[in-house]
């Protein structure tokens, strides 16, 4: 799967604070783990996109990760997924 995925503008700011504050609360707000692991662009490399999508969509069964799908879109996972790969969380 390649990512082609471009909300607008104004989706990607709202996308960008989602990830910090919300995925931040697990997942540190630099992406460095908490409760959540690590998800800075080495910590992924092993990981396909698609895999990446599918667990923000559907979380992970068992264990803290909720799933997104009703506040996000597919395309609104794989632009995160993007981000975490360029590893523009500040
Ligand atoms: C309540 C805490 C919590 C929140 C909020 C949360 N996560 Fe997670 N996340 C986790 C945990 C815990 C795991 C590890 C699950 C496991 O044990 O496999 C995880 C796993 C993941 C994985 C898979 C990582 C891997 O190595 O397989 C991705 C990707 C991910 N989260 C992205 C996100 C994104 C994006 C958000 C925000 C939209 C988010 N998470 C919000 C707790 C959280």
């Amino acid at each position: 799967m390649s990512i082609q995925a471009a909300p607008d503008g104004a989706r990607q700011n709202q996308l960008r604070h989602l990830l910090k504050h919300d995925c931040g609360s697990c997942h540190g707000m630099t992406m460095k783990g908490g409760l959540g692991p690590a998800l800075r662009p080495n910590d992924l490399t092993s990981k396909s996109d698609e895999l990446l999508v599918t667990v923000i969509l559907h979380g992970r069964q068992g264990t803290p990760m909720p799933p997104w799908k009703h506040l996000l879109s597919k395309e609104d996972a794989e632009w995160l997924v993007k981000l975490m790969r360029i590893g523009e969380v500040h």
